[in-house]
């Protein structure tokens, strides 16, 4: 465990995101603490606050399930975005932290990074990361976000799931070198900030939709999708658009997906 987390990761970046940063020995879930942190009003979380965690006695993921993770097993970490923008918008969010912690996992590791839409991070088709965004809003405006991360670093040792472990990956596991947490949490910190500086301006949602697309593991390819309303449907997925919704041309036609789980995927 290294002794100076916070400030070992606070010296290799000059930007706001990670100016603030909490690290806990152990938590119920870094987003739940994330969300309390934003929402106390004597010390609110300012936009691009960190909360970092060695290990979470609730890990939330996905579609309600468990993030498990063993101490130091994984970076476990969640963002504290605090935008002002429709609750439409949320999607290109979670894009964003996909393409953010994709590139940055190559660039420290080198491991050839995939993206499964919407934001799994995918190495030679088995997970390594996942990310979870929750929201509060008030008055139909998103007040605070949070984006949580969970990368696995080691997980020999790790008591997974059997369906989980079947499909998860390690650093460790894929042979390269098993990064300090603090270099790949900045560069994390470093590839989102400016991509999310991004969104307001012109340059903003094709670029973060363009770095999905070049990673993407799923375009051209057949994919049995969950959709929000627990239904199963099966396509082709063809293309992202700037919100970032999938399009998949289903046998009924092309329509555009903007939240849900690939649960099957074959090269088409
Ligand atoms: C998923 O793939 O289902 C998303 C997993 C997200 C896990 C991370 S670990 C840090 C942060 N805190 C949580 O409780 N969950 C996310």
């Amino acid at each position: 465990m290294e002794p100076g987390l916070v400030s070992e990761t606070q010296g290799l970046l000059c930007g706001r995101f990670g100016r603030a940063i909490r690290h806990l020995e152990e938590i119920d879930s870094t987003n739940l603490e994330a969300l309390r942190w934003a929402a106390d009003e004597a010390s609110p979380a300012p936009d691009g606050a960190v909360v970092v965690a060695d290990l979470q006695s609730e890990g939330r993921g996905r579609w309600g399930r468990t993030w498990v993770a063993g101490p130091a097993s994984s970076l476990m970490f969640s963002l504290v975005l605090r935008p002002s923008l429709p609750p439409d918008r949320l999607e290109l969010l979670t894009t964003l932290m996909g393409v953010a912690t994709a590139e940055a996992v190559a660039e420290v590791t080198g491991l050839k990074t995939g993206l499964k839409w919407p934001n799994d991070v995918v190495v030679n088709g088995r997970k390594l990361a996942g990310i979870l965004v929750e929201s509060q809003s008030r008055g139909g405006r998103i007040e605070t976000v949070v984006a949580g991360v969970g990368i696995n670093l080691d997980l020999s040792g790790v008591d997974l799931p059997e369906e989980v472990a079947a499909r998860a990956t390690s650093i460790a596991e894929l042979g390269v070198a098993v990064p300090g947490r603090p270099q790949l949490l900045a560069a994390i910190l470093s590839w989102a900030e400016p991509l999310y500086d991004n969104l307001w301006t012109d340059a903003g949602p094709p670029e973060v939709v363009a770095l999905a697309g070049a990673r993407s593991v799923v375009l051209g390819a057949e994919v049995t999708l969950r959709l929000s309303d627990g239904r199963t449907s099966t396509g082709v997925a063809r293309r992202l658009l700037a919100d970032g919704s999938l399009v998949v041309a289903f046998p009924d036609g092309e329509r555009p997906v903007r939240s849900g789980e690939i649960v099957n995927l074959r090269e088409a």
